[in-house]
């Protein structure tokens, strides 16, 4: 039996990758601190577990519509009204298995062979494989600390040609928690629209907005965290990617959505119909209570811890002589700079999870660009477990500068 070329061609997700080695050393005996992966350690808010045990007494889940619950499809709505002053249509909603199902639907509906479409190196793995699964063809485009690790205008205009298609952007992304300025993105956007391209912007980290300073500024409000959405003029053009994984910490219920432009909206229902039939309904009808009063509070309760140990991550890097090239807005990464260690980012990790049992990402999973110079470390991880990491990081580090 001989397999598809696409599906050999696949690099494996590194991050995992790390896990899987972790999950080995664990069964030796080690003691392995996972600071590998993007997966918030809070889990689902207490009223989506009661609002799943409640349902669990009458179990009633038939395929819902393939758009999605229209309650959770409203529920949505108000909570782009109420969280981000952002009038969204609920029809423009579609609900999806998580973000990566949103992308998988939009890559179906927006992408033909050949076409090309441009990312930022670094940038999430999966994103690029969602539209190399339609044929995709994606350029990725060396960004720089400076700009935050984030695309420009002048680099989507200097990468353009005839074969762009469109342009996909994360902010906050993932890995380096850095976001793109609201004025570049609006003139990306704009860009886009006149060349008759479309623009995917995952906000999946929109609303883990991290406080540097300790003080309670509402994520909305901050510049550089505000929904893509509220720049009317390019509905017609850009498709937002959200999901209930992150803010919500809801990763294994797979339940995501996205906006997309009115006119594609036919287009994602019949897709949905056919590759899904729809969202799981168990956890849509959870869900639902993403938006009560208490789980709103709870979330925001977790963006504060999560503000807290980027504070204590960032300091402790900084103590051992490591640098942050630019400093993250939103998510729970730090992207670290290891040049002066000697070390490639592979043997970084690998030697760290070796010798001192901590796992980390290099930075070869997210891209090419100065990739060997940097390793991801998630904080998504329990106090604990995280300076028990940081402090075996920095015996490592140290190590290295004895011997060097
Ligand atoms: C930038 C980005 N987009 C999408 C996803 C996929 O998330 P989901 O669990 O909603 O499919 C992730 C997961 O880590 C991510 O970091």
């Amino acid at each position: 039996m001989k397999f598809a070329t696409r599906a050999t061609a696949i690099s494996p997700f590194l991050a995992m990758a790390y896990g899987e080695k972790a999950t080995e050393l664990e069964q030796q005996g080690h003691n392995v601190i996972r600071l590998n992966l993007g997966e918030p350690d809070f889990g689902a808010p207490d009223a989506v577990l009661d609002a799943l045990s409640t349902s669990l007494d009458k179990p009633d889940y038939p395929y819902t519509s393939a758009l999605g619950l229209p309650q959770l499809r409203q529920a949505i709505s108000n909570f782009y009204l109420e969280k981000h002053q952002c009038t969204v249509c609920p029809d423009t909603i579609v609900v999806t298995a998580g973000a990566s199902g949103a992308l998988l639907l939009a890559s179906a509906a927006l992408v033909e062979e050949g076409d090309n479409i441009l990312l930022g190196d670094p940038s999430y793995p999966c994103n690029r494989r969602f539209l190399n699964a339609f044929g995709g063809d994606v350029t990725l485009i060396p960004t720089r600390a400076e700009d935050n690790f984030q695309l420009t205008l002048k680099d989507v205009q200097s990468y353009w040609n005839s074969n762009t298609k469109g342009v996909l952007i994360a902010t906050p992304a993932n890995p380096t928690g850095t976001a793109i300025k609201s004025d570049e993105l609006a003139a990306i956007a704009r860009y886009c629209q006149q060349h008759n391209g479309f623009l995917i912007v995952d906000e999946i980290y929109l609303d883990l907005a991290l406080e540097q300073s300790g003080s309670a500024t509402n994520a909305s409000t901050k510049e550089g965290l505000q929904t893509i959405l509220k720049h009317t003029d390019f509905r017609d053009t850009v498709i937002v990617v959200n999901s209930f994984s992150k803010y919500f910490g809801m990763t294994g219920w797979r339940l995501g959505w996205c906006v997309v432009p009115p006119a594609m909206l036919p287009i994602m229902e019949r897709l949905a119909q056919n590759l899904f039939i729809c969202p799981s309904t168990l956890s849509q009808k959870a869900a639902l209570a993403c938006f009560t009063p208490q789980a709103l509070a709870q979330c925001e309760a977790n963006r504060a811890t999560l503000s807290a140990r980027a504070r204590l991550v960032f300091s402790a890097i900084e103590n051992m002589g490591l640098a942050i090239d630019a400093i993250p807005e939103g998510a729970f990464y730090a992207y670290i700079n290891i040049e002066k260690t000697g070390l490639n980012a592979t043997a970084f990790c690998d030697q760290l999870l070796a010798d001192f049992h901590v796992a980390l990402t290099p930075g070869n999973d997210f891209g090419n660009h100065r990739a060997d110079s940097y390793v991801r470390l998630s904080f998504a991880t329990k106090e604990c477990q995280l300076t028990e990491g940081l402090r075996r990081i920095s015996a490592f580090v140290s190590r290295l500068e004895t011997v060097s």
